[in-house]
């Protein structure tokens, strides 16, 4: 089991689109695959049209008074599940907090999935809070998609002065160029000048485009209704170079 994290400290960047492209894509090629959305907004939720409601809301999840097993559903799609989110988990933080070890808690919750999945996507609210770290423990990976803008910038590297002051050593930060509109000068200049300053950034890119945005009312990933498009390659890329770099950390 690999937990893969999109996260951002950013709203709107991207995170949810790719959770849910990304999940599709993996479960497409075979590979058992979870969505958790951990986002009271309930976005990924609302694509797999799965209602974002689960029983006993967060209180009960953290406390352990459910298995995750029980409230998993599955989705239209083979191979691919998701977790819905609930409007109670706006609270989260307030009922992590009451917790002895309140970022040890996502990474108990998910041991018992261990067997049941290749890949688990945890689609996160923004934000850099007590979820957050979490997220942080929980997770392999950090997928941290980036508009290139210098807003973004600042972002990300408020992330890793988190991940290095907290010795988060054992996490893996993998950023990536999201809702990229290469006709601008500005965000070419960006991605040029990020790819010389951060060299584990991946080369694979993801559009600002209109077929990504449609996801809102196909209500599906964009695999669902698109066969073969720039934006459906992008991913496909995208999914290949993160693959690429989990069986790198693997081996090393
Ligand atoms: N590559 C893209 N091209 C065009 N629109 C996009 C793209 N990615 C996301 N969007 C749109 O931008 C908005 C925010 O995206 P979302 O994935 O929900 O971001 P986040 O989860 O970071 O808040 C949504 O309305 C979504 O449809
Ligand atoms: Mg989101």
């Amino acid at each position: 089991m690999n937990v893969l994290a999109v996260y951002s400290i950013k709203g709107g960047v991207g995170k949810t689109s790719s959770a849910v492209n990304l999940a599709h894509t993996a479960a497409r090629n075979g590979f058992r695959t979870l969505v958790w959305d951990l986002d009271p907004q309930g976005a990924s939720s609302y694509y797999f049209r799965i209602k974002p409601k689960i029983k006993g809301g967060g209180k009960d999840l953290i406390a352990g008074k459910r298995d995750l097993d029980g409230l998993i559903k599955g989705t239209d799609f083979e191979n691919l599940d998701l977790l819905p989110a609930d409007f109670s988990f706006r609270n989260l933080d307030l009922v992590l907090d009451a917790k002895k070890k309140p970022t040890r808690q996502l990474k108990k919750l998910l041991k018992p999935l261990a067997e049941e999945y290749d890949f688990i996507f945890l689609d996160c609210p923004p934000n850099i809070s007590l979820l957050s770290e979490a997220v942080f423990e929980a997770a392999d990976i950090l997928l941290s998609p980036i508009i290139p803008t210098t807003l973004s910038l600042r972002t990300l590297e408020q992330l890793e002065q988190f991940i290095e002051d907290n010795e988060l050593n054992q996490l893996v930060l993998i950023p990536f160029f999201s809702m990229v509109d290469r006709r601008k000068k500005m965000h070419r200049d960006i991605m040029d000048s990020l790819v010389a300053s951060h060299a584990g950034i991946l080369t694979a890119a993801i559009p600002y485009a209109s077929d990504i945005e449609r996801m809102g009312l196909e209500r599906m990933p964009l695999g669902g209704y698109i066969k073969k498009s720039l934006s459906t390659v992008a991913y496909d890329a995208l999914w290949l170079e993160i693959l690429a770099r989990i069986n790198q950390t693997h081996s090393a």
